[in-house]
């Protein structure tokens, strides 16, 4: 597949940046890295706590702001949740869905078809996280990732996939001390992307970006891009000091 120009790298902060002040000198660390090092189009995406949204998005010159999860729900009787358009309008450009530490918690598959689907349909960037518990010698982890990807997707109009990116994150690999092999990493690609042309033809497939997660340090970053077959990054730890993530950025990049 042919690469695209501009690698999406989204960090994932999770609650590591707990107050406000951490995150927005955070964000002016980011942008100054960035200018410095002359990266052409140099952009990034960081999922932050919904609280953080209104003022990091204002702040955010050459990234993009977005949410950790959404409800799933469009609007009505639902005490502390929100909808998509509600984060949306306050400047939350996209947002993660499925993370492994999400589904952990008790997500049901069908509420987050439902999720996947809302959120496409409200034109959101719709970051889906899949990923294998564990992987078997037989491969039939493969068989599972297929399996997830068609449950997670069965609401969705194929003509929504434009605003959809998955996020292939082997839970084996994630807040852990090694990542996947750029190889591993390769095969699970080349699954989920024949899964996606099976489901809604080619033409539809070839437009979702995937992003390798799990581990990701200044170290390995490139070559997950070189060798692993993705298009982009989903980061947690490496993605909350600005410092270490500018420097994935500028190694993911072309520069001037
Ligand atoms: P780590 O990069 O800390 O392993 O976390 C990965 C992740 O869960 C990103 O969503």
């Amino acid at each position: 597949m042919k690469k695209r120009a501009v690698p999406t790298i989204i960090g994932n902060w999770k609650m590591y940046l707990e107050t406000e002040k951490e995150a927005i000198t955070f964000i002016k660390n980011i942008e100054r890295k960035l200018s410095l090092k002359k990266i052409i189009k140099a952009k990034y995406y960081l999922a932050v706590p919904d609280l953080f949204v209104v003022t990091l998005a204002k702040l955010a010159k050459k990234g993009f702001i977005g949410v950790q999860n959404i409800s799933g729900l469009s609007g009505g009787a639902y005490t502390g949740l929100q909808t998509v358009r509600t984060v949306k309008s306050v400047g939350a450009s996209f947002t993660l869905l499925g993370h492994s530490e999400v589904r952990a918690r008790g997500e049901d598959g069908d509420i987050l078809a439902k999720k996947v689907s809302i959120s496409l349909k409200e034109k959101m960037m719709t970051v889906l996280c899949i990923g294998e518990k564990e992987r078997d010698t037989q491969g039939n982890y493969i068989a599972q990732l297929e399996e997830e990807l068609r449950k997670n997707l069965s609401l969705v109009d194929r003509s929504l996939f434009d605003n959809l990116v998955i996020a292939y994150e082997p839970i084996w690999a994630i807040g852990k001390d090694v990542a996947a092999t750029p190889n591993e990493c390769f095969e699970a690609v080349i699954a989920l992307r024949r899964a996606l042309a099976s489901l809604v033809g080619i033409d539809h497939a070839k437009k979702v970006s995937i992003l390798y997660g799990g581990t990701v340090t200044k170290e390995n970053a490139s070559s997950f891009l070189k060798e692993g077959g993705v298009d982009g990054l989903l980061i947690g730890r490496a993605s909350t000091d600005a410092s270490t993530f500018s420097d994935i950025i500028a190694s993911c990049h072309y520069k001037k």
